[in-house]
């Protein structure tokens, strides 16, 4: 009887965050926008569009509960072979997003850090998130890593190469000073969206001993509901850390 009422209170999205223990860093592969703009008969990038708007309700909300770091996968170096247009447009979404909040940002005290090559950016792109890192960078609440044109293979190559070139032995520590998200360390919880399983290069040394939680819906629709449903899940896991049960 007493399972059956907590599963009820489960499926009734009542879940009470209090007691349970708040992931440091999540990471999110955020995947389904195009599938949910087709369920609309509407075009991918309206897809995509609706995914940034939820990007940043969460990214709120995750604040406000007390998430220090999230990691975002926006566009992996592997995504360059889409369409062009379908391509064009997600450089305009990051670009227009960012101008659309630069003078509002501070206000939420969530600092924001692009990860990923910065190589095949445009200016334009370049100037922008320097200038919306820059209005951040003093603020006290979450970060918010935006990994685009990101690739966690071409990471670690990445702190490999300034390793050496700084001279130093490689080690495992070293590696973890020299990742884009250095300040974030390990990822916690790891979501991905839409019902997929794979982990598509992303933080593949980050989520070494992260919780795994999937969800069936489609990034434009997970909201803090969910979000306090992933926590709820990732706090009945037992994390051993290659040790033994406690
Ligand atoms: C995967 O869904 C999503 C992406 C490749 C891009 C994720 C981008 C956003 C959430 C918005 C952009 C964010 C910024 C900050 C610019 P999919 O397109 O592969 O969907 P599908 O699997 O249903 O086709």
């Amino acid at each position: 009887m007493a399972l059956f009422k907590k599963r009820r209170k489960e499926n009734n999205d009542e879940i009470k965050l209090e007691n349970l223990n708040i992931p440091n860093h999540i990471g999110i592969i955020m995947d389904g926008n195009g599938r949910w703009a087709k369920r609309r008969g509407m075009p991918r990038t309206y897809g995509h569009k609706a995914g940034v708007d939820n990007l940043i309700e969460l990214s709120k909300y995750a604040n406000s509960i007390g998430v220090k770091y999230m990691t975002v996968y926006a566009f992996s170096t592997e995504n360059w072979s889409r369409p062009k247009d379908e391509v064009s447009y997600l450089m305009y979404l990051l670009d227009s997003t960012f101008n659309r909040l630069i003078d509002t940002i501070e206000k939420d005290n969530i600092k924001m850090k692009i990860v990923g090559e910065k190589d095949k950016l445009s200016d334009q792109l370049l100037d922008v998130i320097k200038r919306m890192e820059e209005k951040t960078k003093n603020c006290t609440g979450m970060t918010l890593f935006i990994a685009f044109n990101y690739g966690s293979r071409q990471e670690i190559v990445h702190a490999c190469k300034e390793i050496v070139n700084e001279g130093k032995e490689i080690s495992i520590d070293e590696i973890q000073n020299h990742l884009y998200t250095k300040d974030g360390g390990d990822v916690d919880l790891l979501i991905r969206t839409s019902g997929e399983q794979r982990i598509s290069n992303f933080m593949l040394w980050q989520i070494s001993y992260s919780e795994i939680y999937t969800a069936d819906t489609y990034w434009p629709d997970f909201n803090g509901d969910c979000l306090n449903k992933a926590i709820l899940e990732y706090n009945k896991r037992d994390r051993r850390f290659g040790g033994l049960k406690k």
